[in-house]
């Protein structure tokens, strides 16, 4: 079932935000110590509150961070208040063009579980066209193993033709595993795309 930006906003007005951890995730200062310093561009879809946003800006990198809720989008634009060289901005991500040019790494985090799975292939080549040749896609596959969503449960082996080798290079170690507010667990993987 896709879910309408009036969905997501009610949610966000009500509370009902139960995928918010109300900080950053933990895997991000993991993440942070193996990333390049060629990569200072980074693109954030569905932000959310923006806890990320704000952690990343701090240690400067360049964010372009979009979501469609407003509340959302409020949240994070306040938490990044400080860091003018960062921009949120109101947008369906399905509808959205990068004006400047392409980016060097996205953080993708619960933000494909939340789209219907029929939505999928349209975003895996919009992942793919904001991402510089080389650039990286640090993605948390959430695993629910359940029917339904969102959240949508992300098998490892749906991801794999998702993002197919000829257009994606999975790293070689195993995932690192996150534990999830939601009570599940999220599969850490960095792709670069070819
Ligand atoms: C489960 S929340 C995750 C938010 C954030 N990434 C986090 O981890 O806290 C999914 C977010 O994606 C946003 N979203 C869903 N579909 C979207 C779309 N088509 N365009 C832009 N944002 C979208 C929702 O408004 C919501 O903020």
């Amino acid at each position: 079932m896709k879910m309408a930006k009036a969905v997501w906003e009610e949610r966000y007005q009500a509370g009902r935000t139960g995928w918010d951890r109300g900080g950053a995730s933990p895997v991000l200062s993991k993440w942070l110590r193996h990333a390049s310093d060629s990569e200072r561009r980074v693109l954030i879809p569905g932000c959310g509150r923006g806890h990320e946003l704000a952690e990343l800006a701090r240690r400067g990198y360049e964010i372009t961070a979009l979501d469609f809720a407003p509340s959302a989008v409020a949240a994070a634009r306040e938490a990044l208040a400080e860091h003018p060289h960062c921009v949120v901005q109101e947008a369906d991500l399905f509808h959205w063009e990068a004006r400047e040019g392409t980016f060097d790494a996205i953080y993708e985090q619960t933000c494909l579980c939340a789209l219907a799975p029929d939505q999928w292939r349209e975003y895996e080549h919009r992942l793919f066209d904001w991402l510089r040749p080389e650039g990286r896609l640090y993605a948390l596959f959430m695993q629910t193993h359940a029917e339904g969503g969102p959240p949508y449960h992300c098998a490892i082996e749906q991801m794999r033709r998702l993002f197919p080798s000829a257009r994606w290079r999975w790293q070689q170690e195993p995932p690192l595993e996150v534990h999830h507010p939601m009570d599940k667990v999220e599969l850490g993987l960095i792709l670069t795309r070819c």
